[in-house]
């Protein structure tokens, strides 16, 4: 897309766990020539997204902290600007935001609390417990950036000016919406990774088995369908029959030991 030469190019304004790096640019190289509309149901930090910025799409997640963030970064960014200015990087005062209920919040408040949690909590991680509620504790940093101001306008600049719907539904909703020529990449939760809980909703065996079968849907409707997730045998045996390839790759965030120093195998199936 044209970019404004008034703003910087957008990127992620929150870590993620299962946000990319190495993978990102494996990616890149495989996304489709042209496609009409770029669809992302679970689209988290939305590292390709913004990699890619494309001119119309419609992105989608099921954490409601997360989506309703990304609305008020385009409808109320002065807003939530000011009131992320307003934190303190103080450890009671961060047990304090944390323990406010984000339901009894407005949405610039309940945005400037995911954001300021988000940037200030222990490893950057959004984790929850069974009912739902944030739970990671406090992180020592040297100077958190809370607020980055520039990169805030720029992406509501974008979110503006290209089209761009924003939903916070369950991904098989947002798949139903989509048509022959548009181009749908899946980053779900990742099989057999321990961490998975970014809502209370867990993402299961079931649910992978459930994902493999739209994937196919889609494939039958027309779409390009790219999708990435854990190199395990249960994994490879879903995509049977579409092009799979194996990236050895470290992710932004994981809760693995093991996987964090050394990087894990990694599959990207696609039907194109
Ligand atoms: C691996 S992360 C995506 C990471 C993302 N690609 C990034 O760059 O940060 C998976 C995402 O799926 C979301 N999710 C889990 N279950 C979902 C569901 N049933 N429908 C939609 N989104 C879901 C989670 O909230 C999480 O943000």
């Amino acid at each position: 897309m044209l970019l404004n030469e008034n703003f910087i190019k957008p990127k992620p304004f929150v870590k993620w766990a299962g946000g990319k790096s190495q993978l990102l640019k494996f990616i890149r190289e495989r996304i489709p020539n042209s496609y009409n509309t770029y669809i992302e149901p679970f689209v988290g930090g939305g590292a390709l997204f913004f990699e890619l910025l494309p001119k119309k799409a419609i992105i989608n997640d099921i954490n409601e902290e997360l989506i309703n963030a990304y609305l008020v970064i385009k409808n109320n960014v002065d807003e939530l600007i000011n009131s992320l200015k307003k934190h303190e990087y103080k450890k009671e005062y961060y047990y304090y935001i944390r323990s406010l209920k984000p339901h009894e919040l407005n949405n610039i408040e309940r945005a400037s609390r995911f954001i300021y949690l988000n940037r200030t909590c222990y490893n950057g991680l959004y984790k929850v417990n069974s009912k739902g509620e944030f739970n990671v504790s406090f992180g020592r940093y040297k100077n958190p950036k809370i607020v980055d101001e520039e990169n805030l306008k720029a992406i509501s600049h974008y979110l503006n000016y290209a089209d761009i719907t924003i939903t916070c539904l369950d991904y098989k909703e947002v798949c139903s919406m989509a048509n022959s020529g548009d181009f749908v990449y899946f980053d779900p939760p990742y099989y057999g990774v321990s961490f998975t809980k970014y809502t209370k909703y867990d993402f299961k065996e079931k649910d992978h088995i459930e994902l493999a079968q739209i994937f196919t849907e889609l494939d039958r409707r027309g779409c390009k369908v790219l999708l990435s997730n854990s190199n395990t045998e249960f994994t490879k045996n879903l995509y049977k029959g579409y092009k799979i390839e194996e990236v050895y790759a470290t992710r932004g965030i994981s809760c693995k030991v093991s996987t964090r120093k050394g990087g894990m195998l990694e599959i990207i199936v696609r039907n194109y």
